[in-house]
């Protein structure tokens, strides 16, 4: 089978070493790819943004099965529009990548089927968001209507930082049409939950839960970016928890989509807080998380490509879905700067991985040589039977990459252990 992929980062990277695992695949391609993804999978200089390219690429090339793993593409219809050209593929098709495309839309779809979330208000213009935020309850949170590369989202102590995110998201257009409206909703806590769920409309089949660290910072100080580091299973997330998520928030939300006539088939993405309250919706996405997919995957028993092929044939209810009990911890290595501006174009050394998985993000091959071309650069993932094992083995691998700069969080799951020794 000749599968194209559509995407760049260490998710993709992710995806592409596991469905390679299949013994019918003959040959894998990358739409855009990267320096790291060149070794297993043929690169091709098409944006995941370019539709028309990258049917035209399908097309060209006979492409068996296509995985569109980003955002935007979703968001765009690159699904539908490969479907129509007889291109079956891995993902949402752009009614359903609407539950992430549309912040608003996921909170009037979670509002109408009593969705757990946090309460909340839409403001479609700069004069109603500031009436609305002159009488609200603090700290609050505004959120950008559309896709903004994660950093869409604003949490307001006060009146003042709840001016400078509507002036930036509605006034700058700091994100552009993703700005036209905004969400201001309640300011939620407890630890979060991240739960990728593959279904195909009629079925949802959760895998390991898995733990997010966003900020730049260690302690989780300072901005936020795609994600620094992850852990897998979150210890948050209890049986009762995931009991409660399954009957409250998963299988509403599938229903949800086809009542709406928006049938979900992929990957959905359940951001979730485990509040006092019981767990709640913070987000969903229509793809793998990043870098979540970088610990989910690696546990994946099962074969990828088969389960992806039975989403995208409605037939997930016969088909195997296992996962290991392991624990895996993946750590982010980024460009000094990040999430702010950063320079590209600096070699990397990564010396040999013993024992641990080494993901490419933003990476690119230059003359033969690996240079940076993104913030977040490479990911090492290990895998071991304790989650204090994985962790001590991906921050003693990660000492092996090397590059002006090189960045990386000291703390990806210390919360997740410390909870663990809780319980
Ligand atoms: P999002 O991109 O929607 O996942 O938001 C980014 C981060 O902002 C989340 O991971 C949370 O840490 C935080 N956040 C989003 N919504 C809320 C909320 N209602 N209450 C508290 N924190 C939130
Ligand atoms: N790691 C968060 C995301 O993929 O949206």
């Amino acid at each position: 089978m000749k599968i194209m992929v559509v995407g760049g980062g260490g998710r993709e990277h992710a995806l592409i070493q596991k469905i390679a695992e299949n013994p019918k695949v003959s040959q894998i391609y990358a739409l855009p790819g990267n320096g790291g993804i060149a070794a297993q999978a043929e690169c091709v200089p098409i944006g995941a943004k370019d539709i028309d390219g990258i049917c035209r690429f399908a097309a060209e090339k006979g492409i068996d099965f296509a995985v569109v793993a980003q955002d935007d593409p979703l968001v765009l219809g690159a699904v539908d529009a490969l479907n129509a050209i007889g291109v079956p593929c891995f993902g949402p098709d752009k009614k359903a990548a609407a539950i992430e495309g549309s912040k608003v839309f996921a909170k009037e779809l979670m509002r109408k089927y009593h969705i757990p979330t946090a309460a909340y208000q839409v403001c479609g213009s700069i004069e109603e968001a500031r009436d609305y935020l002159d009488q609200a309850a603090y700290p609050l949170v505004i959120k950008a209507d559309g896709l903004a590369l994660g950093k869409g989202v604003f949490i307001c102590q006060d009146r003042q930082e709840a001016d400078q995110a509507v002036t930036v998201i509605m006034e700058d257009k700091k994100f552009g049409a993703s700005g036209d409206r905004i969400v201001v909703e309640e300011y939620l806590t407890g630890p979060e939950v991240s739960v990728l769920a593959f279904t195909d409309g009629h079925v949802l089949e959760p895998m390991v839960s898995s733990m997010d660290h966003k900020r730049i910072g260690d302690g989780d100080m300072g901005p936020n970016t795609g994600g620094m580091g992850t852990v897998a299973p979150n210890p948050y997330y209890t049986p009762e928890i995931a009991r409660r998520c399954r009957e409250e928030i998963f299988l509403p939300t599938m229903e949800a989509m086809n009542r709406e006539g928006r049938p979900f088939k992929g990957c959905l993405y359940f951001g979730l807080m485990i509040t006092a309250g019981g767990p709640k919706v913070i987000e969903y996405n229509c793809r793998f998380g990043d870098p979540e997919a970088q610990v989910v995957l690696p546990l994946l028993q099962s074969d990828l490509l088969e389960i992806m092929l039975a989403v995208s044939e409605e037939r997930l209810a016969e088909t195997e879905v296992r996962f290991s009990d392991q624990a895996a911890c993946c750590v982010i290595a980024a460009s000094q700067g990040y999430p702010g501006s950063y320079t590209g174009g600096l070699p990397i050394e990564t010396g040999h991985m013993d024992g641990a998985i080494l993901y490419h993000a933003g990476t690119k091959l230059q003359d033969g040589r690996l240079v940076t071309a993104g913030g977040r650069v490479l990911g090492v993932t290990a895998v071991a039977p304790t989650l204090n094992q994985a962790r001590d083995k991906a921050y003693e691998e990660i000492q092996k990459i090397h590059f002006p700069g090189v960045y990386y969080r000291r703390d990806i799951g210390k919360r997740a252990l410390a909870a663990l020794e809780q319980n």
